[in-house]
């Protein structure tokens, strides 16, 4: 088993941050993160050097730096640097996913409940263009995706386009099982798209054993990486079943007035214009959690929130998670206050968190009859008495 961080290395990592001070408690980590020194000294230095010898030249004098962001990516996850695509954030290296698969009328998208808001709109318009249905694989008794229900749904494989699912979804701190998912969507040669946005940086990543043919991931949550970051993962042996929606002469190549060829590998998802500073910021985030060791990352965040989830029953909360195996983000709710409420207290204490509301999880929520959650998000920099300084403002609302 992985040992969490000591309190002595949980105080280093909080000393290569520059956001970890006394004054401030940051538990909006599933929000976005307080990114390490390294990233704000990769992004910066970029964008001084932009400025001073011009865009253009900056990026070609960080041609190599750019390129090893693609083996970071890669190492982090299990892949090749071929399969890695840049984007400007999850749901922009979804939709690339998303909208490249095959869709015919009457097929199904099979997901479930905890599926992100973005993603849930992007199959209410598929179903509007493609007039495929919805097939909403219920939770089971621990509310996780039923694997049951999923074999079923996936028992006439023609007549499904892809299994989505959110591995760690954003409203709650449940863990979908997701290389289960992987086995059941690949004895079917279904493709399955895997939601890692709230994963990355938290949990160890192989694709091969997730079975996964596409991973969406941000840069700004666990990952501590720059906002307006993030990338996808497209294995290579899917890239003869899809096709990319919207490509520009960077994802394909104008070979002739009247003919492009698609990109070789993931790049084909790209676009030419990007944020060089961010991609470069991404990729010292990757590399500071790679050296960090991100199992042991995930260990700590797991004690972590099991600390707080414990206190807060203590504090007059419920907490709202559901799930086998649980992760760093909590969710709860206060007997009278609503959660609007329960955030503004805590941010007049300095408290950082924020709320879950129904425009981002409406499957999950509406059946369990909420409309809004209080969602905490720990990291390897939040120390125990953080959480208590923190249950103490929630015990005296
Ligand atoms: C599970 C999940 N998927 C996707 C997203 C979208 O990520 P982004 O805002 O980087 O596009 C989020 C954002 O909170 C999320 O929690």
């Amino acid at each position: 088993m992985t040992t969490p961080f000591t309190d002595r290395e949980v105080a280093e990592n909080r000393g290569a941050t520059p956001g970890c001070t006394d004054d401030l408690v940051h538990l909006n980590h599933a929000g976005s993160s307080l990114p390490p020194q390294v990233v704000l000294d990769a992004q910066i230095g970029h964008l001084r050097r932009e400025a001073t010898i011009g865009g253009y030249e900056a990026a070609a004098e960080a041609v190599d730096r750019s390129a090893a962001v693609y083996d970071s990516i890669a190492t982090m996850i299990g892949a090749s640097a071929k399969e890695i695509a840049r984007t400007e954030h999850a749901t922009a290296a979804w939709n690339a996913a998303f909208w490249s698969i095959p869709m015919a009328p009457g097929q199904r998208i099979i997901t479930h409940d905890h599926d992100y808001g973005a993603n849930w709109v992007a199959f209410l318009r598929a179903a509007e263009v493609h007039g495929v249905e919805i097939d909403r694989v219920p939770s089971d008794v621990h509310g996780q995706i039923d694997l049951e229900r999923l074999a079923t749904a996936l028992e006439h494989p023609d007549e499904v386009a892809l299994v989505s699912l959110a591995w760690i979804p954003t409203s709650g701190g449940l863990v979908n099982p997701a290389a289960q998912v992987g086995a059941l969507a690949n004895a079917a040669e279904v493709p399955f798209l895997l939601d890692a946005c709230q994963a990355a940086g938290q949990v160890e990543i192989d694709v091969d054993e997730l079975g996964c043919d596409f991973l969406s991931a941000t840069g700004r949550k666990f990952l501590r990486g720059p906002r307006g970051t993030g990338f996808l993962y497209a294995r290579e042996s899917i890239l003869d079943r899809v096709t990319p929606s919207h490509p520009d002469h960077h994802g394909a190549d104008w070979v002739s007035m009247d003919r492009f060829e698609y990109a070789d590998g993931a790049r084909r998802f790209e676009y030419w214009e990007h944020d060089h500073a961010g991609w470069l910021g991404l990729g010292a985030a990757v590399d500071h959690a790679l050296e960090l060791d991100i199992a042991r990352v995930h260990a700590t965040i797991d004690e972590r929130a099991e600390q707080l989830r414990r206190g807060l029953d203590d504090a007059g909360m419920t907490v709202q998670d559901t799930g086998v195996e649980r992760c760093g983000i909590v969710t709860s709710t206060h007997r009278s206050l609503s959660p609007a409420e329960v955030a503004d207290r805590l941010t007049k204490a300095s408290i950082n968190v924020s709320t879950t509301m129904l425009g981002s999880a409406r499957a999950d929520l509406e059946p369990r009859g909420l409309t809004s959650m209080v969602r905490m998000s720990v990291h390897c920099t939040t120390t125990s008495d953080e959480i208590d300084r923190t249950l103490d403002v929630l015990r005296s609302l």
